[in-house]
């Protein structure tokens, strides 16, 4: 029996691509080498399906000129601010992404970006890497700690909610802007706002937890960061063009605040240099969802979207 046609672009955890294989004539990508756009509309001639990430980009030309046989697009990512919602609808394209599974592990980024920022880790970590560790001093390498500081939550979808529960842990106040507030039992003590701005003039650390749409892309700009109490601390663990990287630099610099942990960048990897050169930034690419447990995890819900879609179900994560 022929089985529907796969192709895959990127190298995905060997589990995945093996249980791809036994289900699916599937199209691998063994070298992991990122496509172009017109390499991929080739490459998909004759496939029924695609599974895609976040490094491919799906304009509202790339999905009309895909073959008229794709019908679903599995995303290994909960993000799809990649894929052109509106062009796939037009296209007839199931879109799935991969939610649920990457909670925990990109709410322990947060805190690890929240931490190496707080805490100063680049600047510690240079001086011991550089071989400049003089001697211990009672004044020397201060941070400022997250015990009793407000937590500024935007987005308490299920990566926000997830970072608020590690919050409490570290002695946090959870304050919160979302689209719709929580019920008391999500909000566990959480303190809402009606506005973002109202958040910001309350947020010691701001976390940045919303997906990058038409209403938040370019969302964080030197009005809003004046906004923020002086020595506050930026994190962004969603998507970097939430973040006005010229305002953000400049706050930075200027020490209008503490610090920026970031996981996330506008046009990363290119990201704009001169983060590279600021102690007061702790800077990640791109590693959220970067577990191995995670990574199996998204594997298998993006094929389990395929499965149910080629079985003639509705896929359990359908965003289109
Ligand atoms: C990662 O950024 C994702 O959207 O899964």
């Amino acid at each position: 029996m022929s089985h529907p046609t796969i192709l895959v672009t990127r190298k995905l955890p060997s589990s995945v691509e093996q249980r791809l294989s036994k289900s699916y004539d599937v199209r691998l990508n063994a070298t992991d080498e990122l496509m172009t756009a017109e390499q991929l509309v080739e490459s998909a001639k004759g496939a029924d399906g695609l599974l895609v990430s976040l490094t491919e980009k799906f304009s509202p030309e790339v999905i009309a000129a895909l073959p008229d046989q794709v019908k679903i697009m599995a995303t290994f990512s909960v993000g799809y601010d990649h894929i052109n919602i509106p062009a796939a609808i037009d296209k007839g394209l199931i879109v799935t992404n991969t939610p649920d599974v990457l909670t925990d592990a990109t709410a322990e980024i947060a805190f690890l970006l929240m931490l190496g920022a707080a805490r100063g880790s680049t600047a510690g970590e240079k001086v011991l890497r550089d071989g400049e560790w003089g001697v211990w001093s009672p004044t020397g390498m201060l941070g400022l700690q997250l015990t009793g500081r407000r937590l500024g939550i935007l987005g308490m979808g299920r990566i926000g909610q997830a970072t608020a529960k590690r919050a409490r842990a570290f002695g946090m106040e959870i304050h919160y802007h979302s689209r719709t507030q929580l019920t008391p039992e999500q909000e566990q003590g959480a303190i809402y706002h009606a506005t973002a701005e109202e958040l910001l003039a309350q947020s010691d650390v701001f976390s940045i937890h919303c997906a990058s749409t038409d209403e938040t892309r370019g969302f964080l700009n030197a009005e809003r960061i004046n906004l923020l109490p002086q020595d506050a601390i930026v994190v962004n663990s969603a998507r970097g063009d939430i973040v006005d990287d010229d305002a953000l630099i400049e706050a930075l610099n200027s020490r209008r605040i503490w610090a920026a942990g970031l996981d996330v960048f506008l046009g990363e990897p290119a990201i704009d240099p001169r983060y590279h050169a600021l102690e007061n930034s702790f800077l990640l690419p791109h590693m959220g969802s970067a577990t191995r447990e995670t990574r199996d995890a998204m594997g298998h819900c993006a094929v389990d979207n395929l499965d149910a879609f080629f079985a003639g179900k509705t896929p359990p994560n359908v965003v289109s």
